[in-house]
């Protein structure tokens, strides 16, 4: 399995927002969500999201679980200059009972669920 770790970590603790990307039957379907309210676990192997609405993410990823996430920051050193940005496939779950929630909602007591996502790729940009 890929890890988020070395720049892609550290551009995804830095993050303001995260662009979330599933795939639907009109195309691909953008949602967003806070970079604070993004959990890594310690392995960089799992990503968990408390989610209010997302039900369209929702409905996607029944049908297609793959799902990208795209961080940013300017400041994380890039290749060239200040700023990096990096691209995290995996496939993506929502869940409305268990261990994930639970982790969850001891920060986000509101959530009605949690967006998994399993990581299989990072990537980064600049
Ligand atoms: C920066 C940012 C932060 C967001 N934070 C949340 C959030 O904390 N909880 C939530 O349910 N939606 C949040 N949203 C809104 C979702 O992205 C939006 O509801 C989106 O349409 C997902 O719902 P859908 O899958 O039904 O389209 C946020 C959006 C952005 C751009």
């Amino acid at each position: 399995m890929a890890r988020i770790e070395g720049v892609c970590r550290e551009v995804s603790d830095a993050t303001e927002y995260v662009c979330i990307v599933t795939h639907g039957p009109q195309g691909p379907h953008l949602a967003g969500h806070w970079g604070n309210y993004m959990l890594i676990d310690e392995a960089g192997e799992t990503v968990l999201f408390p989610i209010g609405r997302f039900q369209r993410t929702e409905q996607n990823l029944r049908a297609d679980a793959r799902i990208q996430l795209m961080v940013a920051s300017r400041k994380v050193q890039g290749t060239r200059s200040p700023g990096q940005g990096c691209v995290i496939e995996g496939q993506g779950e929502v869940v409305i009972a268990g261990d994930d929630l639970e982790r969850v909602r001891q920060k986000f007591p509101w959530a009605r669920g949690a967006l998994v996502v399993r990581v299989t790729a990072t990537s980064t940009q600049l």
